[in-house]
């Protein structure tokens, strides 16, 4: 039978009635002819993905793979990818676990998300043993390796994982790859980008969602930063994990819209909000919307299946019932991806004027004269914003090496310094001295090593002056 626009549509009014008369699914009847009734059909119709994350241990259980290969076309392996899954000893990777989830989402025609090249957490044994230069050059070998196995495969890669801590400082959280120096994340960046210049590249993080957050902060200075530098970066992982003491904000997409307009992509990554009934499916509902409202949101990404296949499984986080029935979160995500999203790209930098305006850049840069045989100069660049900055500062050995050195930094009269990384500290207002820590002791002749520090309070124009110890 030929069908045309009409009897496509009476096909469906039929198909609806039929449904509501047998019962069970009348919540899910919809009246337009082009409502889709899968999530990623759904959320196709925007040009956007649903996506799931995906345990290899579970591709034996028929129920999960059946919701699976029907609803989501985008996967996540949980934890297959991770950096103790692929190179459980140094130099010998392994990539079967990631790989049977990668075939079985790319034989049905879905794409994968790669999570995750670098991170504090989940690291092998051997690397977590390792710390200055030998660590950084793991951590390149292994984003580098990493990537290259699977490039032309992967839709967007999270390059870096929760660098930021949580907390009122809006700083880096200390790691041993933060340690390393604070160029670790930008490093981690160019790495996979000259491994598979076709994947994108993400930042992914969590407690990220309120845009009054310190760390939601931090983290969009460091990306305006990449931007302005050319640092490859192409989008913004938001996990997404609520509960009760975690809510969805009522900024969130205030959020999303103000990383969107640095220029990058806005993903929502591990989504999952624990509760039940009416009140988890409004919740979803309203992530569901607001990233429909943003342009540049490319889809969504919920942390597992079912609630019974989920790492917070007791607070039933997820939109299928531990036997794989669509619970009312279900629907609810459904029908908003079927409604689709009024963009209003426009509108949300009302409530954020204040803060990305006083959002400013300085870069300074301070050398002193020739420091000649066994001296060295400091040179700093500056990032401020209004109430606090970021100094990087760049220590350079003269013609002879350096075993030791001390900058001097004279701060303003206001000026707190709250945390450094790469360098000892005495003091943290007026004259504050940094010393090499063990791994940046040793410097050629000639070479650098950076540290850097965060401090509330206006940086004025420092000049930090070096001496070796
Ligand atoms: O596979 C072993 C099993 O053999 C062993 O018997 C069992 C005993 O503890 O552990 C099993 O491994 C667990 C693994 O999940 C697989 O289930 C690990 O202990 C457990 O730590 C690991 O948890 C994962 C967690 O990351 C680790 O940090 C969760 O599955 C995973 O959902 C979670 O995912 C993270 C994202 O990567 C980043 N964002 C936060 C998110 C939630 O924590």
């Amino acid at each position: 039978m030929k069908l045309t626009a009409r009897s496509v549509s009476r096909a469906l009014l039929a198909a609806t009635l039929v449904a509501t008369t047998t019962g069970g699914v009348v919540a899910l009847a919809t009246t337009s002819a082009s409502a889709a009734s899968t999530l990623g059909a759904a959320a196709a119709q925007s040009g956007r993905y649903f996506g799931t994350a995906v345990a290899a241990g579970r591709l034996g259980d028929s129920t999960y793979v059946g919701i699976l290969n029907r609803e989501f076309d985008m996967v996540t392996a949980e934890n297959e990818m991770k950096m103790d899954a692929t190179e459980p000893n140094r130099g010998q990777f392994s990539f079967s676990s990631g790989d049977r989830i990668l075939n079985q989402a790319r034989n049905q025609g879905k794409r994968v998300r790669g999570h995750t090249l670098a991170w504090h957490a989940q690291q092998p044994g051997w690397m977590q043993s390792l710390s200055g230069s030998t660590l950084r050059q793991a951590l390149l070998n292994h984003v580098t390796q990493v990537a290259t196995y699977y490039k032309g495969k992967i839709y967007a890669w999270d390059v870096v994982n929760e660098a930021y801590a949580d907390g009122s400082s809006g700083a880096r959280r200390d790691s041993n790859l933060q340690r390393t120096g604070n160029d670790w994340i930008e490093a981690a960046f160019r790495a996979a980008r000259a491994a598979d210049p076709g994947a994108k590249l993400c930042y992914n993080d969590y407690n990220t969602d309120d845009w009054t957050h310190a760390k939601t902060q931090g983290v969009y200075r460091m990306v305006q930063d990449f931007k302005q530098r050319g640092v490859p970066i192409d989008c913004v992982g938001f996990q997404s994990h609520f509960n009760s003491q975690s809510p969805v904000p009522s900024n969130y997409q205030t959020t999303l819209q103000n990383f969107a307009n640095l220029g990058v992509d806005v993903q929502i990554t591990e989504l999952d909000i624990e509760g039940s009934g009416t009140a988890q499916a409004q919740n979803y509902q309203r992530v569901t919307q607001a990233c429909l409202a943003v342009a540049r949101c490319a889809g969504i990404t919920v942390w597992g299946i079912r609630d019974t296949d989920s790492w917070r499984s007791s607070g039933t986080p997820l939109l299928f019932d531990g036997s794989g029935n669509k619970k009312a979160a279900y629907t609810s995500v459904l029908n908003a991806l079927n409604a689709g999203g009024t963009t209003t790209d426009t509108t949300t930098t009302t409530t954020t004027t204040t803060t990305t305006t006083t959002t400013t850049t300085t870069t300074t840069t301070t050398t002193s004269q020739d420091p000649g045989p066994g001296g060295c100069t400091a040179s700093v660049v500056l990032n401020s914003w209004n109430g606090g900055f970021v100094a990087n500062v760049r220590v350079t050995a003269g013609s002879s090496a350096l075993d030791g050195w001390s900058v001097t930094v004279p701060l303003p009269s206001g000026a707190t310094v709250t945390n450094q990384w790469s360098a000892n500290r005495s003091g943290n207002t007026g004259t504050v001295v940094f010393t090499n820590v063990d791994y940046n002791r040793s410097v050629a002749p000639g070479q650098s090593v950076e540290f850097g520090f965060q401090a509330t309070g206006s940086a004025g124009s420092l000049s930090p002056t070096c001496s070796a110890r």
